[in-house]
């Protein structure tokens, strides 16, 4: 073949050309499909900010995706890689803030870590207090990854807020959370005047894994006579129970969501479960937890406990769920190997508060359900059994909202995350009795 020359030049110049424009274009491609691909979440009418909730969802897979990637080269299981991807991508948090007079400092409460917030201009004499206890399923989040919540808490309040930074698993698995938080409430009802606050004056509140750990310290602090009760407690979307995964709240979130859940997959949940009680994922127990066969028959056709997760206890409206009722903790079916792994762990009301045979004289609670939650009901058999024993109960159902959404901030703000948190605002006034000045 005969090529001049020039010709050779030109069709090499158009060649690296052409080769350049097709290299972008699959870039973009790439870059489209993988937008395409994690903004596909399941968005159920009526969830609040839909748009949001997709983005926040996607930003979520996508980064378990590269901890699973980065958890193949460290050998560690990908919860690891998630924290620290998480942990970097939030902004620092800051000592203070212009125009703020709360200061924020890392210390220790009889040797567990917190994130203490104090106002800089102090007002006379003793003052009220918040003991806050972040969510993360017992594996993940830390009183950093929550300092923009707590911070404007103590902004709102003027008063102290103490961010407990408990153990997480499977590092440190149950009971290590539980033990941290209790230590430091009570290390901090000890040496409360040290810091301008009067102990009878302190609520405590949580979500999500962080309102189960809020519950069982109120208990086990209610039980122990040398210190007062908390002045209130406030369970956001709580878990607090581990005997039934499948109550009708959680069978309406599979069947609107699928297993890929909203914001915590199905095969999530099994394995943060497995991780907080084992320190590490079985799959058979995994398994087991997902399939909620992970309690025996005998337990859940005899036991005095399954009644308290008795699905005819539910308003109306929760039992059924496209006319299809699911069985009271499918007595059918239960392995009895996982049953004897678990049972002593998960039937310590340490770890499932709603447990605790009685419920009298227990703080006034505010707790917050959300529609779209797989574990509402949990919060709604707590709220019942409080106000059966007479404890004051403030339950507030979130119409739109998804487990998680009092968490993100700024650009991903929540209508409904924004009322839970003023809700919980005017309840923490009443009770802290803050007056406005
Ligand atoms: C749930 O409670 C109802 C009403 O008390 C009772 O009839 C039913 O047997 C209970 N279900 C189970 C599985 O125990």
């Amino acid at each position: 073949m005969k090529i001049s020359t020039s010709s050779s030049k030109r069709s090499s110049s158009s060649t690296t050309f052409f080769t350049l424009r097709t290299f972008v274009s699959f870039i973009i491609l790439a870059w489209v499909l993988a937008f395409a691909y994690y903004m596909n979440s399941p968005t159920p009418n009526g969830i609040v900010n839909p748009w949001q909730y997709k983005c926040f969802n996607g930003a979520k897979r996508l980064v378990i995706d590269m901890a699973s990637v980065i958890s193949l080269f460290t050998s560690s299981h990908y919860i690891i890689p998630f924290r620290s991807l998480i942990e970097n991508a939030l902004p620092k948090c800051q000592r203070e803030v212009p125009g703020s007079n709360i200061r924020s400092s890392v210390t220790t409460f009889g040797g567990v870590k917190v994130r203490l917030y104090e106002p800089i201009e102090k007002q006379p004499g003793l003052g009220p207090a918040l003991v806050f206890i972040h969510g993360g399923a017992f594996v993940l989040g830390s009183a950093d990854m929550f300092d923009m919540m707590t911070r404007r808490f103590a902004e709102e309040l003027d008063s102290v807020v103490v961010s407990i930074d408990y153990r997480l698993a499977p590092e440190h698995p149950f009971p290590a959370a539980f033990e941290d938080c209790i230590t430091a409430s009570r290390w901090f009802m000890d040496h409360a005047e040290d810091f301008n606050v009067d102990r009878s004056r302190i609520g405590i509140a949580g979500d999500s894994a962080g309102g189960t750990l809020t519950a069982s310290v109120s208990q086990i602090l209610h039980d122990d006579g040398r210190y007062p009760d908390f002045a209130f407690q406030a369970l956001i979307y709580p878990l607090t129970q581990f005997i039934d995964n499948h109550t009708p709240g959680s069978m309406l979130s599979k069947s609107l969501f699928g297993m890929d859940g909203a914001i915590v997959t199905w095969q999530e949940a099994g394995e943060f479960t497995c991780l907080y009680f084992l320190g590490r994922a079985e799959q058979r127990v995994v398994d087991a937890l997902i399939d909620n066969t992970h309690t025996s028959v005998t337990f859940k056709r005899e036991s005095p406990l399954a009644q308290y997760v008795n699905h005819t206890l539910l308003p109306l409206g929760m039992q059924d769920y496209g006319g299809y009722k699911a069985p009271n903790v499918d007595e059918q079916r239960g392995d009895d190997t996982v049953w004897e792994q678990l049972q002593e762990l998960i039937l310590d009301q340490r770890a499932s508060p709603l447990l605790r045979p009685d419920m009298k004289g227990l703080p006034p609670t505010f707790l917050a359900t959300c529609e779209f939650d797989p574990i509402r009901d949990h919060g709604v058999f707590y709220a019942l059994r409080l106000r059966e024993a007479g404890v004051p109960v403030r339950w507030e159902h979130y119409d739109g909202g998804f487990h998680g959404v009092l968490g993100p901030t700024w650009p991903l703000v929540f209508e409904v995350g924004e009322k839970i948190f003023q809700d919980l605002i005017v309840f923490f006034k009443e009770h802290l009795k803050i007056t406005e000045k």
